[in-house]
């Protein structure tokens, strides 16, 4: 089995199908920064999905189980039923979701699943149209993203709710938003984290997860969450649930970190692949693959990064931010 430096598998490959987004949510793509004139990348150099299929057989050969089709916001390119399609018929795909901001499910949510999505991860950060819409960057309003989520469930999706929580934006709405939403599907509060180089992250806009598992408890003088085994080896989120049997998950990639296990790579819109959400830099794909290398010799390439690979970038993090690392949305969460 292929394992890396570490000793960890490779069993999760995350897509980003776009750099582009719908939305500019401040700790992501901050309108400041991708504004109007922004260089997005041009479509000749998106991997296509023939591509991207290519890879991902490869991929799922040397171990991949689990596929994740991120941004950006992956509905925003074209045809992506089409590449769901291709991606759900191959050898050793167990699971195939996408994380999404949802405003385009309901349009889309139908076509989506009868490709073979199985699953899809709507954020959501607040229900306040006030702050949600000063998250978001455009003033979107909360019930867009609502009427996705119902477009997900409508068309048999699996659904999570994540949502970031930044320390004095959005964690007062925190318990609204989790008792809104817990009957409709599990939401997990996400640390905000130094991803990209914009998003003037420091310390003390982190709300640790202890905190947030105190608010949603609010009122009552014990915790009222009772703690879950994780789903598999290396989940992401700590699981709780409530006496009523609603899930909330805690991602806390400050607090405690996960990269003893983490098994993921992520290939970017334009065939780059990272080994860690904080990488400076990615192994070109699309360079060999447009030249015309064989299976063989992509695979060879692939292996030698896995098997080189050490990032551990939360664990070492501290309270000091690398400086030039990739932006989220080349790579998705
Ligand atoms: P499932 O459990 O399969 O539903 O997926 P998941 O927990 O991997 O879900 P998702 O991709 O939505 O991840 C949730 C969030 O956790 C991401 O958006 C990131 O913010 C964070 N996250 C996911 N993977 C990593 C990782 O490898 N490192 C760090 N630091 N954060 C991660
Ligand atoms: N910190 C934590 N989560 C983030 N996401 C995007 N940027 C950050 C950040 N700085 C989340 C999004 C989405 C997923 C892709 O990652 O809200 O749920
Ligand atoms: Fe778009 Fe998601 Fe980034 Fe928000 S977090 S700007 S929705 S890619
Ligand atoms: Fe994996 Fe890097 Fe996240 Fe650690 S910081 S869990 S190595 S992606």
């Amino acid at each position: 089995m292929l394992v890396d430096q570490l000793g960890r598998p490779l069993r999760d490959l995350r897509i980003s199908v776009t750099d582009r987004c719908n939305l500019r949510c401040t700790y992501c793509m901050p309108a400041s920064v991708f504004g109007p004139d922004y260089a997005f990348v041009p479509r000749s150099e998106l991997l296509s999905f023939e591509e991207i299929e290519r890879l991902t057989r490869l991929f799922l050969i040397l171990g991949v189980r689990k596929l994740r089709l991120t941004g950006g916001e992956p509905t925003l390119r074209r045809d992506l039923s089409d590449l769901i399609a291709r991606l759900a018929r191959l050898e050793g795909v167990e699971d195939l979701a996408m994380t999404t901001n949802g405003l385009l499910l309901p349009r889309l949510a139908r076509e989506l699943k009868s490709a073979g999505l199985r699953r899809v991860t709507v954020s959501l950060d607040s229900l306040d149209p006030d702050v949600f819409g000063q998250m978001n960057g455009l003033g979107v309003h909360p019930q867009q993203v609502l009427d996705g989520i119902e477009a997900a469930l409508q068309a048999g999706l699996g659904v999570k709710i994540n949502t970031v929580v930044q320390r004095g934006v959005n964690d007062q709405g925190l318990r609204e938003l989790w008792l809104a939403l817990r009957a409709q599907a599990p939401v997990r509060f996400i640390e905000f984290m130094d991803v990209g180089n914009h998003n003037g992250w420091n310390m003390d806009s982190v709300v640790p997860s202890s905190e947030v598992l105190a608010r949603l408890s609010e009122g009552s003088e014990t915790s009222v969450f009772d703690s879950l085994s994780p789903d598999y080896r290396g989940e992401v989120a700590a699981r709780h649930r409530d006496a009523q049997g609603h899930e909330v998950g805690l991602i806390s990639s400050v607090t405690a970190p996960f990269c003893g296990d983490c098994s993921r790579a992520r290939l970017s819109a334009v065939g780059a692949l990272y080994t860690c959400l904080f990488a400076s830099a990615g192994t070109d794909l699309r360079a060999p693959l447009r030249a015309g290398a064989t299976d063989e010799q992509l695979m060879g390439l692939l292996t030698g990064v896995w098997s080189g690979r050490s990032d551990r970038y939360s664990e070492e993090r501290g309270e000091q931010t690398r400086q030039s690392k990739v932006e989220m949305s080349y790579i998705g969460g």
